[in-house]
């Protein structure tokens, strides 16, 4: 198992990657903000997905995951993806985000840790639910899910609204970002936008099916298992099927 979840790691190709940005010049202040809280968000799962042979490690030196460390080793990989500067961090919704990001990691301080325990279970998905679910106890008119069409849902606080179910089901055939200004969020006039995140051959390790599954490498087909190394029952995706995507929404009075 050791073996094979080193060999998972090794496959960095174009990591939650995430669909081309427009070019910053034409686009309005909130899209831009938008924009920059998405690829912060998404670059902290990176540095999470990067990081996972630290984060699993028994003991030893894991200064890089917490409080300044952490946020400076995710604005070079934020750095790294974009091409681009981190963004000022100008806005108290940035602030705010970069927070709740050291509050996350500091959260599971025992667990990262824990001498005995190998996998700890903080993938970026679980990284990514724990950090929407501070964002929202801030009640700062801030909301970002990472969510996906409401069938295979594996946690329950991510499954889609009424308006991402509508988005998803009209860019599902050609994924790229939604904008939308007149929306309406806990019946208030919001901002949202929806970022696909394509699929890559390492989603199929958790969502693909059992071939894929690193627990069953080197087994007997007889012996293999459709529970992932998180212990979902993995869902049969294909590198055709749907990845999903960031959903961020911010109330326009926020903005004003
Ligand atoms: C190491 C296993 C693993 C890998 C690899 C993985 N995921 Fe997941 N994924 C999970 C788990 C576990 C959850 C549930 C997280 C939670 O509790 O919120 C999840 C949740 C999701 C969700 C949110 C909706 C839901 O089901 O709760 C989407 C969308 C998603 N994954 C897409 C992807 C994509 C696309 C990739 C590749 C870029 C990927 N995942 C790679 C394990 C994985």
């Amino acid at each position: 198992m050791k073996k094979n979840t080193s060999q998972f790691y090794r496959i960095i190709p174009f990591l939650f990657c995430l669909v081309t940005f427009a070019s910053q010049a034409n686009l309005s202040f909130e899209k831009i903000i938008l924009n920059e809280i998405t690829k912060m968000y998404m670059s902290s799962m990176t540095f999470i997905f990067l990081n996972q042979p630290l984060i699993n490690q028994k003991g030893g030196n894991k200064e890089a995951l917490f409080g300044d460390k952490f946020i400076d080793n995710i604005k070079a990989t934020y750095q790294q993806k974009h091409n681009e500067e981190f963004p000022l961090l100008d806005h108290k919704l940035k602030q705010l985000l970069v927070q709740s990001m050291v509050e996350v990691m500091e959260d599971n301080k025992m667990l990262f840790n824990d001498e005995d325990i190998g996998f700890k279970g903080i993938i970026p998905a679980i990284f990514a639910a724990q950090l929407s679910a501070k964002l929202a106890t801030k009640g700062i008119g801030l909301k970002i899910k990472f969510t996906r069409t409401k069938e295979d849902i594996r946690n329950v606080l991510n499954i889609p609204d009424q308006w991402e179910s509508k988005v998803m089901a009209k860019i599902i055939e050609k994924p790229e970002i939604y904008y939308d200004e007149q929306a309406i969020i806990n019946d208030k006039p919001a901002y949202r936008q929806f970022t696909p995140l394509p699929m890559a051959p390492y989603c199929l390790k958790c969502h693909g099916s059992m071939e894929h599954n690193p627990l069953n490498a080197g087994k007997d087909k007889e012996e293999w298992t459709n529970i992932d190394m998180t212990g979902f029952e993995m869902e049969n995706w294909t590198l055709n099927d749907f990845g999903g995507g960031v959903s961020i929404s911010i109330e326009k009075s926020v903005l004003e």
